[in-house]
Protein backbone atom coordinates (compact mmCIF):
# COMPACT_ATOMS: atom_id res chain seq x y z
CA UNK A 1 0.00 0.00 0.00
CA UNK A 2 1.34 3.53 -0.66
CA UNK A 3 0.41 7.05 0.94
CA UNK A 4 -1.62 9.14 -0.21
CA UNK A 5 -4.71 6.73 -0.73
CA UNK A 6 -8.41 6.65 -0.05
CA UNK A 7 -10.39 3.69 1.55
CA UNK A 8 -13.99 4.35 1.47
CA UNK A 9 -17.14 2.33 2.39
CA UNK A 10 -20.61 3.82 2.64
CA UNK A 11 -20.29 7.03 4.28
CA UNK A 12 -17.45 6.98 5.80
CA UNK A 13 -13.85 7.89 4.21
CA UNK A 14 -10.22 6.67 5.49
CA UNK A 15 -7.41 9.09 3.86
CA UNK A 16 -3.80 7.84 4.39
CA UNK A 17 -1.72 11.24 3.90
CA UNK A 18 -0.30 14.32 5.20
CA UNK A 19 -2.72 16.48 6.29
CA UNK A 20 -2.09 19.39 4.67
CA UNK A 21 -2.13 17.56 1.42
CA UNK A 22 -5.26 15.80 1.36
CA UNK A 23 -7.08 18.90 3.08
CA UNK A 24 -5.70 20.96 0.15
CA UNK A 25 -6.50 18.86 -2.63
CA UNK A 26 -9.13 16.07 -1.90
CA UNK A 27 -11.90 18.17 0.23
CA UNK A 28 -14.40 20.23 -1.15
CA UNK A 29 -14.43 23.66 0.46
CA UNK A 30 -17.68 24.84 2.61
CA UNK A 31 -18.33 20.66 2.82
CA UNK A 32 -17.73 20.30 6.17
CA UNK A 33 -20.46 20.51 9.37
CA UNK A 34 -18.03 19.21 11.88
CA UNK A 35 -14.16 19.52 12.41
CA UNK A 36 -12.34 18.02 15.41
CA UNK A 37 -8.30 18.62 15.40
CA UNK A 38 -6.48 16.76 17.33
CA UNK A 39 -2.70 17.17 16.21
CA UNK A 40 0.41 16.14 17.64
CA UNK A 41 0.93 18.67 20.29
CA UNK A 42 4.78 19.51 20.09
CA UNK A 43 5.74 17.71 23.72
CA UNK A 44 8.05 14.99 22.24
CA UNK A 45 6.28 12.16 22.24
CA UNK A 46 6.99 9.42 19.52
CA UNK A 47 4.11 8.33 17.35
CA UNK A 48 4.91 5.38 15.26
CA UNK A 49 7.67 6.52 13.02
CA UNK A 50 7.89 10.47 13.86
CA UNK A 51 8.97 11.86 16.97
CA UNK A 52 6.76 15.37 18.15
CA UNK A 53 9.12 17.63 18.59
CA UNK A 54 9.32 20.85 16.51
CA UNK A 55 12.71 23.17 16.12
CA UNK A 56 10.78 25.99 18.00
CA UNK A 57 7.48 26.81 19.61
CA UNK A 58 6.99 29.24 16.46
CA UNK A 59 7.32 26.65 13.78
CA UNK A 60 5.38 24.81 15.27
CA UNK A 61 2.47 27.32 15.61
CA UNK A 62 3.30 28.70 11.76
CA UNK A 63 2.45 24.53 11.31
CA UNK A 64 -0.82 24.38 12.89
CA UNK A 65 -2.08 28.04 11.67
CA UNK A 66 -1.25 26.28 7.70
CA UNK A 67 -3.75 23.32 8.58
CA UNK A 68 -6.14 25.72 10.55
CA UNK A 69 -6.42 27.94 6.96
CA UNK A 70 -7.24 25.05 5.36
CA UNK A 71 -9.95 23.82 7.81
CA UNK A 72 -11.47 26.97 7.78
CA UNK A 73 -12.02 27.07 4.20
CA UNK A 74 -13.36 23.12 4.54
CA UNK A 75 -16.03 24.16 7.02
CA UNK A 76 -19.25 25.27 5.81
CA UNK A 77 -20.74 28.49 6.66
CA UNK A 78 -22.36 27.40 9.83
CA UNK A 79 -20.01 24.94 10.55
CA UNK A 80 -17.95 24.39 13.88
CA UNK A 81 -14.14 23.18 14.93
CA UNK A 82 -12.94 21.68 17.78
CA UNK A 83 -9.52 22.07 18.46
CA UNK A 84 -7.33 20.79 21.21
CA UNK A 85 -3.49 21.23 21.69
CA UNK A 86 -1.42 21.24 24.30
CA UNK A 87 -1.54 23.89 27.46
CA UNK A 88 1.51 25.50 26.18
CA UNK A 89 0.79 25.91 22.63
CA UNK A 90 -2.69 26.80 23.11
CA UNK A 91 -2.33 30.27 23.54
CA UNK A 92 -0.67 30.74 19.68
CA UNK A 93 -4.01 28.89 18.46
CA UNK A 94 -6.28 31.25 20.45
CA UNK A 95 -4.65 34.13 19.52
CA UNK A 96 -4.75 32.54 15.72
CA UNK A 97 -8.15 31.67 15.37
CA UNK A 98 -10.15 34.52 17.29
CA UNK A 99 -9.19 36.85 14.49
CA UNK A 100 -10.87 34.29 12.14
CA UNK A 101 -13.91 32.12 14.08
CA UNK A 102 -15.90 32.75 16.90
CA UNK A 103 -14.50 31.19 19.81
CA UNK A 104 -17.36 30.07 22.15
CA UNK A 105 -15.75 27.82 24.72
CA UNK A 106 -12.46 27.09 26.03
CA UNK A 107 -13.23 23.77 27.23
CA UNK A 108 -11.08 22.09 29.79
CA UNK A 109 -11.06 17.77 29.75
CA UNK A 110 -9.56 16.47 33.07
CA UNK A 111 -9.11 13.41 34.64
CA UNK A 112 -7.87 12.03 37.62
CA UNK A 113 -4.26 10.51 36.38
CA UNK A 114 -1.87 12.04 34.35
CA UNK A 115 0.85 9.28 32.27
CA UNK A 116 3.92 10.80 34.32
CA UNK A 117 3.45 11.16 37.77
CA UNK A 118 4.82 14.23 38.44
CA UNK A 119 7.18 14.74 41.95
CA UNK A 120 8.30 18.40 41.89
CA UNK A 121 6.18 20.36 40.30
CA UNK A 122 2.04 19.90 39.76
CA UNK A 123 1.48 17.07 36.81
CA UNK A 124 -0.75 18.11 33.93
CA UNK A 125 -4.41 16.22 34.73
CA UNK A 126 -6.20 18.44 31.79
CA UNK A 127 -6.09 19.45 28.13
CA UNK A 128 -7.26 22.74 26.39
CA UNK A 129 -9.97 22.69 23.72
CA UNK A 130 -11.23 25.34 22.26
CA UNK A 131 -14.94 25.39 20.51
CA UNK A 132 -15.44 27.53 17.58
CA UNK A 133 -17.94 28.33 15.19
CA UNK A 134 -17.72 30.24 11.51
CA UNK A 135 -21.06 32.28 12.38
CA UNK A 136 -22.39 32.98 15.51
CA UNK A 137 -25.61 33.63 14.37
CA UNK A 138 -26.01 30.35 12.98
CA UNK A 139 -24.42 27.00 14.04
CA UNK A 140 -25.63 23.89 15.15
CA UNK A 141 -25.78 23.54 19.02
CA UNK A 142 -28.03 20.19 20.28
CA UNK A 143 -28.27 21.19 23.73
CA UNK A 144 -30.96 18.56 24.69
CA UNK A 145 -29.02 15.97 23.19
CA UNK A 146 -25.94 16.51 25.75
CA UNK A 147 -27.94 17.79 29.12
CA UNK A 148 -26.36 16.26 31.67
CA UNK A 149 -27.39 15.74 35.88
CA UNK A 150 -27.65 19.50 37.55
CA UNK A 151 -27.40 18.77 41.17
CA UNK A 152 -29.07 21.22 42.69
CA UNK A 153 -32.39 20.06 41.27
CA UNK A 154 -31.46 16.22 41.00
CA UNK A 155 -30.17 15.49 44.14
CA UNK A 156 -30.84 18.26 46.31
CA UNK A 157 -34.33 19.24 45.11
CA UNK A 158 -34.15 22.63 46.14
CA UNK A 159 -37.07 24.65 45.10
CA UNK A 160 -36.25 28.28 43.63
CA UNK A 161 -38.18 31.12 45.49
CA UNK A 162 -37.34 33.93 43.35
CA UNK A 163 -39.74 32.56 40.70
CA UNK A 164 -43.31 34.10 40.85
CA UNK A 165 -44.30 30.16 41.49
CA UNK A 166 -41.86 28.79 43.11
CA UNK A 167 -40.30 26.10 41.03
CA UNK A 168 -37.79 22.98 41.45
CA UNK A 169 -34.50 23.86 40.22
CA UNK A 170 -33.93 22.00 36.48
CA UNK A 171 -32.56 18.47 37.33
CA UNK A 172 -30.82 18.62 34.16
CA UNK A 173 -28.51 21.28 32.32
CA UNK A 174 -26.18 21.79 29.54
CA UNK A 175 -22.50 20.83 30.63
CA UNK A 176 -20.13 23.91 31.70
CA UNK A 177 -16.75 24.15 30.02
CA UNK A 178 -14.63 21.98 32.37
CA UNK A 179 -15.26 18.34 31.35
CA UNK A 180 -14.43 14.92 33.24
CA UNK A 181 -13.42 11.90 31.28
CA UNK A 182 -11.53 9.13 31.91
CA UNK A 183 -8.62 8.97 29.92
CA UNK A 184 -8.45 6.15 27.89
CA UNK A 185 -5.70 3.09 29.32
CA UNK A 186 -4.67 -0.20 28.81
CA UNK A 187 -7.56 -3.01 28.99
CA UNK A 188 -10.25 -0.72 28.43
CA UNK A 189 -12.76 -2.14 26.28
CA UNK A 190 -11.91 0.99 23.28
CA UNK A 191 -8.07 0.90 23.44
CA UNK A 192 -6.23 0.95 20.71
CA UNK A 193 -2.22 0.79 20.72
CA UNK A 194 -1.78 4.19 20.12
CA UNK A 195 -0.22 7.34 22.06
CA UNK A 196 -2.67 10.07 22.92
CA UNK A 197 -6.33 7.94 21.73
CA UNK A 198 -9.19 10.53 22.86
CA UNK A 199 -12.47 8.84 24.66
CA UNK A 200 -14.77 8.01 22.73
CA UNK A 201 -17.29 9.84 25.26
CA UNK A 202 -15.97 13.15 25.00
CA UNK A 203 -16.13 12.60 20.96
CA UNK A 204 -19.59 11.72 21.72
CA UNK A 205 -20.79 14.84 23.19
CA UNK A 206 -18.75 16.92 20.63
CA UNK A 207 -20.45 14.79 17.92
CA UNK A 208 -23.73 14.91 19.02
CA UNK A 209 -24.00 18.83 20.32
CA UNK A 210 -22.21 20.23 16.92
CA UNK A 211 -23.78 17.94 13.92
CA UNK A 212 -26.69 16.18 13.18
CA UNK A 213 -27.52 12.49 11.31
CA UNK A 214 -26.34 12.98 7.88
CA UNK A 215 -23.70 15.55 8.48
CA UNK A 216 -20.18 15.42 7.28
CA UNK A 217 -17.57 15.11 10.56
CA UNK A 218 -13.85 15.66 9.75
CA UNK A 219 -10.76 14.74 11.57
CA UNK A 220 -7.74 15.84 9.92
CA UNK A 221 -5.19 13.83 12.39
CA UNK A 222 -7.46 10.66 13.02
CA UNK A 223 -4.82 8.84 15.00
CA UNK A 224 -6.83 5.50 16.11
CA UNK A 225 -9.61 7.07 14.20
CA UNK A 226 -12.30 8.07 17.50
CA UNK A 227 -14.00 10.01 15.77
CA UNK A 228 -14.97 8.68 12.58
CA UNK A 229 -15.96 5.57 14.74
CA UNK A 230 -18.35 7.71 16.87
CA UNK A 231 -19.35 9.45 14.24
CA UNK A 232 -20.43 6.36 12.25
CA UNK A 233 -21.93 5.14 15.12
CA UNK A 234 -24.27 8.18 15.40
CA UNK A 235 -25.52 8.25 11.79
CA UNK A 236 -22.62 10.99 10.46
CA UNK A 237 -20.87 11.03 7.30
CA UNK A 238 -16.78 11.46 7.80
CA UNK A 239 -13.83 11.36 6.89
CA UNK A 240 -10.63 11.07 8.75
CA UNK A 241 -7.03 11.77 7.76
CA UNK A 242 -3.60 9.72 9.19
CA UNK A 243 -0.40 10.40 7.98
CA UNK A 244 0.80 7.00 9.85
CA UNK A 245 -0.37 3.45 7.86
CA UNK A 246 -0.12 1.33 11.64
CA UNK A 247 -3.01 3.80 12.66
CA UNK A 248 -4.67 3.94 9.36
CA UNK A 249 -4.79 0.04 10.19
CA UNK A 250 -6.26 0.82 13.06
CA UNK A 251 -8.93 2.72 11.25
CA UNK A 252 -9.44 -0.10 8.65
CA UNK A 253 -10.28 -2.62 11.25
CA UNK A 254 -11.78 -0.27 14.23
CA UNK A 255 -14.25 1.61 11.42
CA UNK A 256 -14.85 -1.92 9.49
CA UNK A 257 -13.23 -0.73 6.32
CA UNK A 258 -11.91 -3.07 3.56
CA UNK A 259 -8.44 -2.68 2.67
CA UNK A 260 -7.87 -3.93 -1.47
C1 LIG B 1 -2.94 13.42 18.98
S1 LIG B 1 -2.99 12.17 17.80
C2 LIG B 1 -4.70 12.00 17.44
C3 LIG B 1 -5.40 11.00 18.32
C4 LIG B 1 -6.84 10.77 17.97
N1 LIG B 1 -7.66 11.93 18.31
C5 LIG B 1 -7.39 9.53 18.64
O1 LIG B 1 -8.39 9.61 19.37
O2 LIG B 1 -6.80 8.47 18.47
C6 LIG B 1 -2.35 12.95 16.36
C7 LIG B 1 -2.23 12.05 15.16
O3 LIG B 1 -1.86 12.85 14.03
C8 LIG B 1 -1.01 12.07 13.19
N2 LIG B 1 -0.26 13.03 12.36
C9 LIG B 1 0.84 13.74 12.68
N3 LIG B 1 1.19 14.58 11.69
C10 LIG B 1 0.28 14.38 10.70
C11 LIG B 1 0.09 14.97 9.43
N4 LIG B 1 0.91 15.93 8.97
N5 LIG B 1 -0.95 14.56 8.69
C12 LIG B 1 -1.80 13.60 9.13
N6 LIG B 1 -1.67 13.00 10.34
C13 LIG B 1 -0.65 13.40 11.12
C14 LIG B 1 -0.17 11.27 14.15
O4 LIG B 1 0.37 10.12 13.53
C15 LIG B 1 -1.17 10.95 15.27
O5 LIG B 1 -1.76 9.69 15.09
Amino acid sequence: MNAGRVFTKNETAIHWGDALDVLASDIGDASVALIFADPPYNIGKRFANFVDKWPSDGEYANWCQSWLDLCIDKLRPTGTLYVMTSTQSMPYLDLYLRDRLTILSRIVWYYDSSGVQARSYFGSMYEPILHCVKNVHDYTFNAKAVQVEAKTGAKRKLIDYRKAVPTQYNTTKVPGNAWYFPRVRYRMDEYEEHPSQKPEALLERIILASSNPGDLVLDPFAGTFTTCAVAQRLKRRTIGIERELDYVKIGLRRLNVQSP
